[in-house]
């Protein structure tokens, strides 16, 4: 059996944080446009990676093609975003509004904090954020998104790399005990 991480990102917030749990398990780890239905094939434990734009999941369309393949498996999803982690309810819905229930309901889901660096989006994405903030207000949060931030640090990844060392503990056979008497 193997086991592996599958991320989709934009601009190396997921990226990093898929890289760091790669390190620590080691396993490998795919962008989801390199990762087929060969590729999932006996897999085991899936983590799943993904960032958050205007709502969405970035990771949505891998899962939905995929579906059939994903069934059965031990699923891990973590989500980078800008939303602050208090914010449980906005985070949830994003989830739920990109991925179906039978995966959602199957999942160990993590949420991280993420990285924007205006200087470095494309012009489609900065037009969009600002496009957004119209919408949104003058609220602190929507003044982080256009000024930026990086929160992106390995320590966040404490709980999903503790949960990752369960699951995989739990797929070894457990050792034989000879009772001799
Ligand atoms: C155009 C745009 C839209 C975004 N939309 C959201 C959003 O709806 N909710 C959110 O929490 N973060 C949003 N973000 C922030 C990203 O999710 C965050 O910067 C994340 O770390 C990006 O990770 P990546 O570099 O792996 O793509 C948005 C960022 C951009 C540039």
């Amino acid at each position: 059996m193997k086991n592996l991480i599958v991320y989709q990102g934009k601009y190396g917030a997921t990226e990093q944080y898929a890289q760091w749990l790669a390190e620590e398990f080691p396993l490998p780890v795919y962008r989801a446009e390199s990762c087929d239905a060969n590729e999932l094939e006996q897999t085991g434990l899936l983590v799943m990676g993904s960032s958050v734009y205007i709502g969405k999941l970035q990771i949505s369309r891998w899962v939905n093609k995929y579906l059939n393949q994903l069934y059965g498996k031990q699923l891990i999803l973590f989500v980078v975003s800008g939303t602050p982690l208090s914010e449980k309810e906005t985070l949830l819905k994003y989830v739920n509004s990109s991925l179906p229930e039978q995966i959602t309901d199957r999942c160990r889901i993590f949420y991280l904090p993420g990285r924007l660096i205006y200087n470095k989006l494309s012009w489609k994405d900065r037009l969009l954020l600002r496009i957004a903030s119209i919408f949104t207000g003058t609220s602190r949060e929507n003044k982080k998104m256009l000024r930026g931030y990086d929160d992106v640090k390995k320590e966040h990844l404490a709980a999903i790399s503790s949960e990752i060392s369960r699951l995989l503990k739990e797929q070894q056979p457990s050792s034989m005990t000879t009772v001799i008497g």
